[in-house]
């Protein structure tokens, strides 16, 4: 720690007592007490070692929850760069840096040719956290793209690679979560691969997207709203399809402070799924694979009566419930108080359990 403290030994490149605020998509006050802007491997390298040093590692901070000022080194991904790094029979490979911006990732992935992100556009936040909590939208999760990361490992400095089965990949998590790395600065994400099929097939499943890809004109013979296979359709179409429905339903961070869904949705037993059911007819319930059946927290929160509604400076957004909104001003405290008023009142209704899906720092 002495090292962070007095700075002696730290790089040119750390600043001390920089304000994190506008580096957060959720717009509360915060401090750390250094900050560094990693734009290379070589930067991350000068920086390990030092095991006495609190660390975090900050993307596009899109999921993240301030809860005040940081006694640490915060390091905010800047490596930039995308390219075709091969192709086989199958797929296309891309590799972009962890700082460039997830969104702009997609869509010059779909302007060159290479499908496959479409149903993950518009997700705030950059490319080296889309694996840490396995960003997931319409139907496709990041895990089926992903094919390897390279990180650079904090307490050597050595670099290392991450195929798809050692990142463990799993609802909004990963190893990363599992193991705290990503919550200790431990293993820095600095590169992306991604796999991306060159049999494509549209993912069309989520009825939500189906509606909209009905309403929307579509190009070629078959022309008009709802009137052609989902086969005519091109990867650009479902990516306007998503962007709409996002736009239409999730506040755009920088109009209104926010940071995507607040809380997982809960997956409960099969017995417990049917019982709440018979309860209370409408609960929106989605089969697991492993048995276990997902319920919609957005559903669960407006039941209870959040919805639209504020608990101070912060609220559970109108249009989708499950959205933390900073009406202004407020702080990490706030949003805490919210969060615990809104599990209270889902567990005392439904006796179902909330998890919060950002990062609490
Ligand atoms: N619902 C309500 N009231 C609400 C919100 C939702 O009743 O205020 C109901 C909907 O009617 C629907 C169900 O809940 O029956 C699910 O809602 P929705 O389709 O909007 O999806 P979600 O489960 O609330 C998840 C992801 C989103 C992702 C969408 C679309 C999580 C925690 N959230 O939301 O991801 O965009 O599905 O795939 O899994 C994020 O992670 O930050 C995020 C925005």
């Amino acid at each position: 720690m002495e090292r962070a403290v007095s700075g002696a030994a730290l790089p040119d490149f750390v600043e001390r007592a920089a304000d994190l605020t506008r580096r957060t998509t959720l717009g509360l006050p915060g401090r750390a007490a250094w900050y560094a802007e990693i734009r290379s491997v070589e930067q991350l390298a000068m920086l390990a070692g030092d095991s006495r040093q609190r660390r975090f590692v900050l993307g596009a901070g899109s999921n993240l929850v301030l809860t005040g000022d940081f006694d640490g080194l915060v390091l905010r991904m800047a490596i930039r760069g995308r390219e075709l790094i091969g192709e086989d029979d199958d797929a296309w490979y891309v590799r972009a840096g962890a700082g460039e911006d997830w969104h702009r990732l997609v869509l010059w992935t779909l302007a060159q040719g290479w499908p496959g992100l479409e149903n993950l556009a518009l997700i705030p936040g950059t490319v080296g956290a889309a694996p840490i909590q396995n960003i997931g939208a319409y139907g496709l999760e990041v895990a089926e793209r992903f094919h390897s990361l390279d990180a650079v490992d904090m307490s050597t400095g050595s670099t290392l690679q991450l195929d798809r089965s050692a990142c463990r990949f799993g609802y909004r998590d990963s190893v990363f979560k599992q193991q705290g790395w990503h919550l200790n600065g431990q293993r820095v994400i600095t590169r992306v691969t991604f796999r991306l099929p060159k049999r494509w097939q549209p993912l069309t499943g989520y009825a939500e997207l189906a509606a909209e890809l009905d309403r929307m004109p579509r190009s070629g013979s078959d022309t008009g709203p709802g009137s052609g296979p989902a086969s005519v359709l091109t990867p650009r179409q479902i990516a306007d399809a998503v962007i709409a429905v996002r736009s239409r339903k999730l506040p755009d961070p920088a109009a209104l402070p926010n940071a995507g869904s607040f809380f997982h949705n809960p997956v409960v037993s099969a017995a417990v799924a049917e019982g709440l059911a018979r309860a209370f007819p409408g609960l929106p319930r989605y089969p697991q694979a492993d048995g276990g059946v997902k319920l919609a927290a957005g559903w669960l929160i407006e039941q209870s009566g959040w919805k639209g509604r504020d608990l101070g400076r912060v609220g559970m957004y109108e249009k989708q419930a499950l959205v933390l909104v900073n009406r202004g001003g407020a702080c990490g405290a706030d949003v805490v108080a919210l969060a615990r008023a809104v599990q209270e009142d889902v567990c005392k209704r439904f006796g179902v359990e909330l998890a919060p899906e950002p990062i609490l720092l």
